[in-house]
């Protein structure tokens, strides 16, 4: 007689996993505040990702409570409807980041219409490629070089560049201390240098400053003030002669200090733009053509 095959356990829906989950960690920690402070949103993407698994969510909730990112926990997230693999060696993409892809593809795009050569494109603090995989998914045309001071965050970028099998250069380097002698200057830098401090942080409950202090080091908090790395990255393109338009996210800084920022810095030409309520983006170029 063969053997009946051992009936697998059926993944318990995950409202229900959820709860049971909950209860076992306060029957382990007491009324622990961390555990109460998990926002039912990101408990219930947890639940939903754990595959049914208890002990998985039960590992995942204690780790939420401690601070983590649901997407460092779960190892992905979504931007532009496209999926990166993410963990705690890279920043986690802000949403409010779209508004920087709209500029720069639009941009990008009206250089390739002007241009006969496929526009060159420096994604400053690449992290994990996100924002570069989002424009070369709609504009396969751009070369885009990604810099990152961090080559953690390197790593993973490669990863996602593969996954999505786009081809994207990434170069460890400080600024633009690495940029190779064999290519020309970029046409656009963009980027989303880390800005502001814990007073600073975008209109929402989900991302408090405990959550951009998980983020690696480098990626969060600026060296040299709220505005230090948009300012170094400024004058090292003064510097180096480049006539290329930049592009950076000024978050929720007040528009008034990016303009102080980009006078500063001596920009030949600036504009801070408004793509929505609350929100800033510094256009600028430090040397006209
Ligand atoms: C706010 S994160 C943004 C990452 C990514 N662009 C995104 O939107 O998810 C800032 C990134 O800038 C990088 N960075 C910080 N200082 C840098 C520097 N001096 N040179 C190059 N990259 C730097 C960090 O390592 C981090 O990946």
């Amino acid at each position: 007689m063969k053997p009946r095959p051992h009936p697998r356990p059926r993944p318990r829906p995950a409202p229900a996993l959820l709860a049971r989950t909950l209860a076992a960690l306060r029957a382990e920690l007491g009324d622990d505040p961390a555990v109460a402070a998990i926002a039912p949103a990101d408990a219930a993407t947890l639940a939903a990702s754990a595959g049914g698994d208890a002990l998985r969510l039960k590992r995942w909730l204690k780790r939420r409570a401690s601070g983590e990112p649901v997407a460092h926990i779960v190892g992905h997230f979504t931007f532009r409807g496209l999926s990166f693999a993410i963990d705690k060696r890279a920043y986690v993409t802000d949403p409010e980041l779209t508004h920087l892809v709209d500029a720069v593809l639009a941009r990008a795009k009206a250089l390739r219409a002007a241009g006969r050569r496929a526009p060159l494109l420096a994604d400053f603090g690449v992290g994990c490629g996100s924002l570069a995989l989002a424009i070369r998914h709609h504009l396969p045309a751009a070369r885009i070089v990604g810099l990152d001071l961090d080559p953690d965050a390197l790593a993973v970028a490669a990863r996602n560049a593969t996954a999505h099998r786009l081809a994207l250069r990434l170069i460890e380097s400080d600024l633009f201390d690495s940029w190779p002698t064999t290519l020309r200057a970029p046409d656009l830098i963009y980027g989303d240098p880390p800005w502001g401090d814990a007073t600073t942080l975008y209109e929402t409950t989900e991302r408090p400053a405990g959550h951009y202090h998980a983020m690696p080091p480098v990626s969060a908090f600026p060296l040299g003030g709220r505005t230090g790395v948009h300012a170094q990255i400024l004058r090292a393109v003064a510097r180096l002669g480049w006539h290329s338009e930049i592009w950076l996210n000024g978050g929720v800084l007040p528009p008034a200090e990016l303009t102080a920022l980009a006078r500063n810095a001596g920009a030949a030409d600036f504009a801070i733009v408004t793509p929505a309520p609350g929100l800033s983006l510094l256009r600028c170029r430090m040397h006209l053509r």
